[in-house]
């Protein structure tokens, strides 16, 4: 519902509420943002009460009161009197262009950006149209409510109208909230260990999360948080801000000299300007706004629910996706058809649906050091063709998968031979290598059409069911033979992103799993296009469980691809039980990387029970309830919970980081129960109520002999996990 009154703009959601309005001086004041505020309320008592100098030296002519560098601005621009950070600079050659309030429309759907990828509709939609005095140069600002999921959205529009402008920044949102104490929470690493969480106390001056690789990248996730002091999984004021995009990215926390905090997200203005000329625009990508008053678990759902119905591909959101096993850790470059087809055979013993082709399949690619760009099937690899194989696994009713690596070009490939150009980088400069190959220019419209005609050859000749999209290598060298070098980074998004269009609409069923050295571009933009995402290469249980974890706060586990692997784990060559590994991975989208032809008997059965399992836990993960009862590691253990959505079935997961002789398990307070419904605790044998577990906890009841800690037969050791199954008894007649 958006209500407006006397120049005051009140959004709100099931639950929260957002409040702005215009001051006498045209610009936009922020009010309010937080628990729901009814429309009838007294809006007086937002306002800041100004009948002096405020602590700010800065104000408009005859109004010392208004202190420009201390109040709650909607957007600010550089060179109008905010000195904190700035949500646009805009220069028109001889000055800074600043924005006043000229109106406002309601529209029914907001503009088509064809640019970008974009959440579907919310419901409803305001525009504010603010202008330059000087240039006519008018900014737009876009918000967009989405009610059940309490999330607003807001992006903005710049258009030059008489003066040609320079665009140096242009951020997606700006959010000022009033004095008080908060933490930011930030979601960081690098390969192998993506999306660890991070908390920040902001006392004074900025805290700065941003992506140069090109790519959302590991190092950041857009993905982002901002709490009260003493808020935990469960309870406190928190936010959660995203960015439906793929490309450099900038978070910004701004603790002002006088208290009051500003957060900012958008992309990142390092290496960006772009120039407009007469009537043209430019809009930045759409922020995702959501509020909680009960603690990250309720901003991870609010956003878990605005991705499965805003973000996701309509048709593949809720749908189950198949149990895979990937050829990467199995057998890496060694791969035949001959191989692929005895995988397929374990494969289908032990229940798996899909086979996926990963790297090496084309070209002479034996190692990564060539072929990219090359992507026909390697006939000495595959004599009849990757068709054969798929028809292969088709037959045994499973489907087919494959890898591709579209962006890049190998410094050794055809394709480079042919098109040194295509490649980005200075011909004259330093031309920057990242694993023996470069980044195709997808500024490029030639580029562009080259690579939907080859991605959807490929799915043809193929007959793939299944693509893995991976992304190996950061951005260097921002150098295009067309493109100004300013807008090389952000038109390459674009560029993608109508690359990505084209390919999943042409194939509608085929499912697309978006990869880049693990999980280095996990974001909304691309999610908009692939339903599913390979978190991490890390595939250990210690690992995984805080990367999952990580990921949890702002993607709903039903996006997250887990695989189980071989021990010792290729990555950190730690060794786990199989029940660890499997039970890790179940929390998301199951598959396997691991040579199924060389396991014994009695692994090979107990991986076609825990794929069975799954397969009846995997009912609930698209439409269900996940919680954090834990926060990472922090007393040796981490939990978590699903909720299926009828509240009938729920799964929790416990793991233990290190063992310790005759030390408690803790005892975990569930959530998202039915109160008054009694519940059987499968691995426990008990029979509690809904009400017990959630208000006094799920005891494990673990046996103790000596230096050894089960569980009803289920022994734990270091970095190891227990899987409990909660059935409503009404459920089990
Ligand atoms: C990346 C991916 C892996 C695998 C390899 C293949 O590292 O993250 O899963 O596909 O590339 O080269």
């Amino acid at each position: 519902m958006i209500h407006i009154k006397d120049n005051i703009f009140h959004l709100n959601t099931q639950n929260t509420s957002y409040i702005f309005a215009v001051t006498e001086h045209g610009d936009l004041q922020h009010l309010y943002y937080g628990d729901k505020i009814s429309e009838q309320t007294d809006y007086n008592a937002f306002f800041e009460k100004r009948s002096m100098l405020l602590v700010s030296a800065l104000y408009p002519e005859n109004d010392i009161a208004y202190g420009i560098d201390a109040m709650q601005f909607e957007y600010s621009a550089f060179g109008g009197g905010d000195r904190r950070e700035n949500a646009c600079t805009i220069n028109c050659g001889e000055a800074l262009c600043t924005f006043t309030f000229v109106g406002y429309t309601l529209l029914s759907q907001p503009p088509a950006r064809p640019d970008f990828a974009q959440a579907h509709s919310g419901d409803g939609c305001l525009c504010v149209l603010l202008r330059d005095e000087h240039t006519e140069t008018e900014l737009r600002l876009y918000y967009q409510h989405f009610e059940k999921c309490d999330v607003i959205t807001r992006y903005a529009e710049i258009k030059a109208n008489k003066n040609a402008v320079g665009v140096d920044s242009l951020m997606s949102m700006q959010l000022d909230l009033p004095m008080g104490k908060y933490k930011c929470i930030t979601f960081d690493g690098a390969w192998a260990r993506e999306r660890f969480k991070h908390e920040q106390k902001l006392t004074a001056g900025k805290f700065v999360c941003d992506s140069q690789s090109g790519a959302s990248g590991a190092w950041h996730n857009p993905f982002v948080m901002l709490a009260e002091k003493n808020a935990d999984n469960f309870s406190g004021e928190s936010y959660g801000f995203n960015l439906i995009y793929s490309g450099n990215h900038r978070e910004v926390f701004e603790v002002s000299p006088y208290g009051g905090i500003r957060v900012l997200s958008g992309i990142s203005p390092k290496g960006f300007r772009f120039n407009l000329l007469k009537n043209d625009t430019f809009f930045t990508p759409e922020a995702v706004l959501t509020y909680s008053k009960n603690g990250y678990n309720g901003v991870s759902h609010n956003m878990h629910d605005f991705v499965k119905r805003n973000i996701l591909p309509k048709q593949w959101a809720f749908k189950q996706k198949p149990v895979l096993l990937n050829s990467w850790e199995s057998v890496y470059f060694d791969i035949t058809e001959e191989k692929l087809c005895e995988l397929a055979d374990r494969a289908a013993e032990i229940g798996a649906e899909m086979l996926v082709i990963d790297d090496g399949w084309f070209g002479k690619r034996n190692d990564d050091t060539s072929s990219l760009g090359d992507w026909q099937e390697n006939r000495e690899k595959f004599p009849g063709g990757i068709k054969s194989v798929t028809d292969y696994v088709h037959k045994k009713g499973l489907k087919l998968g494959i890898w591709v690596e579209p962006e890049m070009i190998s410094r050794k490939s055809n394709l480079f031979e042919l098109h040194p150009d295509w490649a980005l980088g200075s011909e004259n400069g330093r031309k920057i290598l990242g694993r023996s190959q470069y980044i195709l220019d997808l500024s490029r419209s030639e580029i562009q059409d080259f690579l939907i005609k080859t991605v959807c050859s490929v799915i043809k000749e193929s007959g793939a069911d299944y693509v893995k999209w991976d992304f190996n290598r950061m951005f260097s060298d921002f150098t295009s033979v067309e493109t100004p070098i300013y807008e090389v980074q952000h038109s390459y998004i674009c560029g993608l992103y109508r690359i990505l269009s084209e390919i999943t609409s042409k194939n509608p069923n085929v499912l697309f799993e978006l990869c880049a050295s693990g999980g280095a571009r996990f974001d909304l933009g691309m999610l908009c296009f692939m339903p599913i995402g390979w978190v991490s290469d890390n595939t250990d249980v210690l690992s995984r469980a805080l990367i999952q974890e990580g990921t949890s706060y702002g993607y709903p586990i039903s996006v997250m691809c887990n695989h189980i692997s071989a021990v010792p784990n290729h990555q950190t060559k730690r060794i786990t039980t199989l029940e660890a590994r499997s039970g890790v991975a179940s929390f998301g989208v199951l598959g396997l990387q691991y040579d199924l032809t060389k396991l014994p008997k009695e692994e090979l059965n107990y991986l076609k029970y825990c794929i069975a399992e799954y397969k009846r836990m995997r009912l609930f993960i698209t439409d269900g309830c996940f919680y954090r009862l834990t926060d990472g590691f922090e007393e040796n253990f981490t939990a978590w919970q699903l909720v299926s959505a009828d509240k009938n079935t729920s799964y929790v997961i416990l793991f233990q980081k290190l063992f310790f002789p005759v030390s408690q398990l803790p005892k975990l307070k569930l959530f998202g129960l039915s109160s008054d419904v009694a519940y059987t605790v499968d691995i426990t044998g008990l029979k509690v109520s809904g009400e017990v577990l959630m208000k006094h906890g799920l005891l494990p009841l673990q046996n103790y002999q000596g230096n050894e800690q089960s569980i009803n037969g289920h022994s734990l050791t270091d970095f190891s996990a227990v899987f409990y199954q909660l059935k409503a008894l009404e459920e089990e007649k």
